[in-house]
């Protein structure tokens, strides 16, 4: 229980210490985006914890037997630009033949409201699990925006993954997408003045493309 209905703590230990690493200032760059990679496999690994299976017939080098596989049309990974890419590839590691969605949103710098400037999704999204992936949940704005975007294309079911969240970001997913849920490795304390969580791990785009 972490105080938040729409909320999945992530709260494995393999998770939980190389988020710390993720999180100390000096981490290279290369090792930061190794670090968000791992990460990224083991928030894939619980997203998709409850895929339905099926059984089919197989025959094992001594004898035939039923054994499960995933059934039906499996899921879509929709990266929110650009930071989203930088924890694609982990959970492409763990679910290679995942569809891969993108949408890329700017903010109005006069309205603060999010715009789309780019979006590609698979046509059969609405049988597909959506999972929406942006490392950092701070204000919540860009996800919910990304979120309604995708139920208009027919999405059905949705998941939201990252690894950090800002309680002030969850609550507004909690309003606009109570149906969403939400998977992170840790809700920290606060969203300061400039849009940035803390304690949290800085610009996570930057952290993973060497840019600043
Ligand atoms: N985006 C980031 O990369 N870091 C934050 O702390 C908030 C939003």
């Amino acid at each position: 229980m972490n105080g938040f209905s729409n909320v999945v703590l992530v709260d494995h230990p393999l998770v939980q210490h190389k988020l710390t690493l993720l999180r100390k200032k000096d981490q290279p760059t290369t090792d930061f985006r190794r670090l968000v990679s791992e990460v990224a496999l083991l928030l894939a690994y619980e997203v998709t914890r409850d895929l339905p299976l099926e059984t089919v017939e197989i025959e094992t080098p001594l004898e035939r037997m039923t054994a499960p596989i995933l059934a039906g049309k499996k899921l879509c990974f929709v990266s929110i630009l650009r930071a989203g890419n930088g924890i694609l590839d982990g959970m492409l590691d763990l679910v290679p033949s995942a569809r891969v969605g993108h949408i890329g949103l700017y903010r109005d710098p006069q309205t603060l409201v999010p715009v789309e400037y780019y979006l590609k999704l698979p046509d059969d999204i609405g049988e597909r699990l959506a999972v929406v992936v942006d490392p950092m949940l701070a204000t919540g704005h860009s996800a919910a925006a990304a979120i309604s975007r995708l139920k208009q294309a027919g999405a059905r079911k949705i998941r939201f993954v990252c690894l950090l969240a800002a309680p002030e970001g969850v609550e507004v997913l909690a309003e606009h997408h109570p149906d969403v849920e939400i998977f992170t490795a840790s809700v920290d304390r606060q969203l300061d003045s400039h849009g940035y969580i803390r304690p949290g791990l800085g610009d996570a785009g930057d952290r993973l493309f060497g840019t600043k």
